[in-house]
């Protein structure tokens, strides 16, 4: 089985993907919450994998949706969180939120697994999601450094499609600072840092609509 559905059958059967796929919760996301209000409590993940964060956020009051590609990651993640809780198996790239939705929107390690355009359009689909004064919490790579691969093919500028491990044939794009802010635009209080984790080789974006 190729893809995310054959990574998350590697997790299960304890192989490299176990490298590429979390279960905790960042101290990072427990700080944000904490400094932060949130008047709505709705909450949407962008490749929720097991639902950890969903589950975090529902023990928090928040109403939570969330979009994994893989089905067995949407299976597992369902049985996290409360009965009813929207959570789809689908393409982030197809976004299916309505506008004026969530008033948080995050997403860890997954938005980067497309195309440049793509990421620019899925972060405009974002904003319109999100209510005004909504709040992100997204985390996108500055280098490919830290990546499970050895062999990989550049596809564009800063995207590549590795060659080899678990992550065999699954786009990868990373981004300058300056591009950053540049995709991140039309959020107001935005901040890019370096990520506390994975070597710092990630980027951190938090922002809200204005
Ligand atoms: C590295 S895992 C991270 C999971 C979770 N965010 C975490 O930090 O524990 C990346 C997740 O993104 C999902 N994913 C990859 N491409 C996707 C896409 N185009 N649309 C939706 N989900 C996607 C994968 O199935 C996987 O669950």
């Amino acid at each position: 089985m190729q893809g995310w559905n054959g990574l998350y059958q590697e997790y299960a059967a304890g192989g490299a993907a176990r490298g590429v796929i979390g279960r905790g919760i960042r101290p990072v996301f427990r700080r944000f919450l904490d400094r932060n209000q949130f008047t709505k409590r709705s909450a949407l993940d962008i490749g929720c994998g097991f639902g950890q964060y969903l589950a975090y956020l529902e023990a928090r009051g928040f109403t939570t949706a969330g979009v994994d590609i893989s089905e067995l990651a949407v299976a597992e993640a369902s049985r996290a969180v409360r009965d009813g809780t929207r959570i789809i198996a689908g393409d982030m790239f197809a976004y299916p939120f309505p506008e004026n939705e969530f008033d948080f929107v995050f997403s860890f390690e997954t938005m980067q697994h497309g195309t440049h355009d793509q990421i620019r359009e899925l972060v405009r689909n974002i904003h319109r999601s999100l209510v005004p004064g909504g709040r992100i919490f997204i985390e996108l790579p500055r280098t490919n450094a830290w990546v499970t691969f050895r062999k990989s093919k550049k596809v564009a500028p800063h995207t590549v499609v590795p060659l080899d491990g678990p992550e065999t044939g699954i786009p990868h794009s990373f981004f300058s600072k300056a591009e950053m802010k540049d995709v991140f635009r039309d959020f107001e209080d935005l901040k890019v840092s370096r990520d506390e984790l994975l070597f710092g080789n990630n980027w951190l974006i938090t922002g809200r609509k204005g």
